[in-house]
């Protein structure tokens, strides 16, 4: 390693096991309890069961949580955790009901809507009282170990991530037990965007040591583990191990931000109504190609590293992970037809992001790129 300096600051405590929902108990700081959920985790009885770990009696629930949450939807959690006196929220779900409860568990001591502070508000929010616990039921998002939630904005149609230091949930507690019922493209699709997480991470221009290393863990972990846990639901050393890949992708991308492949990703859910695994993951082959000729040493390390003969033997491979567990690596499997590369291509610009993509970057290139893979 050469001469190198860097910050690195992940102030979320951590806590990981099987069942370690049951010790909740011991974790919570409150009196007032709201768990955020979707209507799935309501109706099977998994927020009443975390609940009751947490042996508090005042439990208020709102599991209106959508895809891709909504300003809109945030705003009426705030409303109902605000009646509540609430001091203590749960985010249980993926990334879109974390991503939701970091927002809401601020709001709760800062007046007035989200709109105030995101996309066009100017206000600023003051440090944020209630505990934070976030409890991810997948293994792909990260959103449990950032300061970042993404929320859309149905009047204006965007989708843009928002960052506070007050968003570092006070505790992400990874029980993997509450993957082993996702079924397979669930699986499939979230596990591959901890997969992006993690590469990105690695060729962002703002990566470092520590990041690096966790990177090349996880990308290595996910090889070996994603298609048995598609293909046996119920293997608990795969479950455990795309767990610990997740939450591990995403303490190293926490550092790094994402890069192109995720500003990408923004345009083809807002306008395809793809999810975020697939949107992220479609263009992930292309990428890694792309990526070798702005960070070509270090990619070099990397698949020499895990075993691979060149970059194309790993980009390969990728590839033919992706077919294997059904995921598309073509656009036009998302209807994206080449009228709407233009558009793709100008949201995405738009997107910080895009900027941390190692290499020249630019309209021109980025067009090229996607209509490779269309
Ligand atoms: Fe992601």
């Amino acid at each position: 390693m050469g001469n190198t300096s860097f910050n690195y600051f992940m102030p979320t405590q951590l806590v990981f096991g099987d069942d370690a929902t049951l010790g909740l108990d011991g974790l919570i700081k409150g009196k007032s309890l709201l768990i955020m959920s979707d209507p799935f985790l309501y109706n099977n009885g998994t927020a009443q069961e975390v609940a009751e770990a947490t042996k508090i009696d005042s439990v208020v629930f709102f599991h209106e949580i959508e895809p891709n949450p909504s300003c809109q939807t945030v705003d009426k959690a705030v409303a109902l955790a605000r009646e509540n006196k609430v001091d203590v929220v749960i985010g249980l779900g993926g990334g879109s009901t974390m991503d939701a409860s970091k927002m809401v568990s601020c709001l709760i001591d800062n007046e007035g809507s989200i709109f105030d502070y995101y996309s066009t508000g100017n206000k600023t929010l003051l440090p944020r009282k209630a505990q934070l616990i976030c409890i991810p039921t997948t293994a792909g998002t990260g959103s449990e170990v950032t300061n970042i939630g993404v929320y859309t904005n149905k009047e204006t149609h965007t989708k843009m991530p928002f960052a506070s230091e007050y968003f570092w949930p006070d505790i992400a507690l990874i029980d993997p037990k509450l993957t082993y019922t996702l079924p397979p493209h669930i699986t499939a699709s979230t596990g591959m965007d901890a997969f992006c997480h993690a590469i990105e991470a690695y060729w962002s221009v703002n990566s470092n040591p520590i990041s690096d290393a966790l990177s090349i863990s996880v990308i290595k972990k996910i090889l070996d583990n994603i298609e048995m846990a598609v293909n046996e639901p119920g293997n608990v050393e795969a479950r455990n191990n795309m767990s610990f890949a997740s939450v591990t992708a995403g303490i190293s991308f926490s550092q790094t931000k994402t890069t192109g492949i995720h500003a990408v990703s923004f345009p083809l859910t807002v306008d395809f109504g793809a999810s975020h695994g697939i949107a992220c993951s479609i263009t992930l082959p292309a990428f890694i190609r792309f990526a070798y000729a702005g960070r070509k040493s270090k990619m070099d390390y990397l698949f020499t590293v895990l075993g691979f003969s060149s970059i194309e033997d790993f980009a390969g491979r990728v590839e033919d992970i992706m077919t294997r567990i059904d995921l598309p690596t073509r656009l036009s499997a998302i209807n994206v037809k080449e009228s709407d590369l233009e558009h793709i291509v100008e949201v995405s610009m738009k997107a910080p992001l895009i900027h941390f993509t190692p290499g020249t970057m630019n309209q021109e290139v980025l067009h090229k790129l996607l209509k490779s893979i269309l």
